[in-house]
């Protein structure tokens, strides 16, 4: 076990787990941040996706201990009043179903507009290629990213 602190959605936290802890581990048990949510456990499936530094990360496969000293941000964080233009995207567009998927959805969407506000379908696709969903809710997703876009403009 060690102490291990943790940058996490603007707050200094601290876990008493082994540094090889999966992140997501911290985040759902230590932190009760359960938006984030378990998939795969592999890295491949995207449910997990999370802000590391303001990058798309997959905490299922990063451990406490590389976490430290980085800037993690979770659905929980993207905004106080769940008003992230991509989150007013998704609710008017009715992007989900079940749901499952969606927090990293979102949170890929997130990290593709802070580095492409006005993505092309490709910079779209690409970025969410590997970010499953079960349901199949894949064309309202990429409409969603894309009136996100608009919003965060300011464009009614
Ligand atoms: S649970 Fe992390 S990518 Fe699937
Ligand atoms: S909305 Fe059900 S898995 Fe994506």
């Amino acid at each position: 076990m060690g102490r291990y602190r943790l940058h996490v959605n603007g707050r200094q936290r601290v876990v008493d787990v082994p540094g090889d802890t999966p992140l997501l581990w911290a985040l759902r048990d230590e932190l009760g941040l359960t938006g984030t949510k378990y998939g795969c456990g592999v890295g491949a499936c995207g449910a997990c996706v999370s802000l590391v530094d303001g990058a798309a990360e997959r905490p299922c496969v990063r451990t406490v201990e590389e976490s430290e000293r980085t800037r993690i941000t979770t659905i929980e964080g993207l905004s106080p009043r769940g008003d992230h233009a991509v989150q007013r995207a998704w609710v008017e567009l009715d992007v989900a179903q079940c749901g499952y998927c969606q927090p990293g959805q979102i949170m890929s969407a997130v990290a593709l507009l802070a580095e492409h506000p006005d993505p092309d379908d490709a910079q779209i696709e690409e970025a969410l290629r590997d970010n499953v969903c079960r349901c199949g809710t894949y064309p309202r997703i990429r409409a969603a990213v894309r009136r996100a876009a608009e919003l965060a403009r300011g464009e009614r």
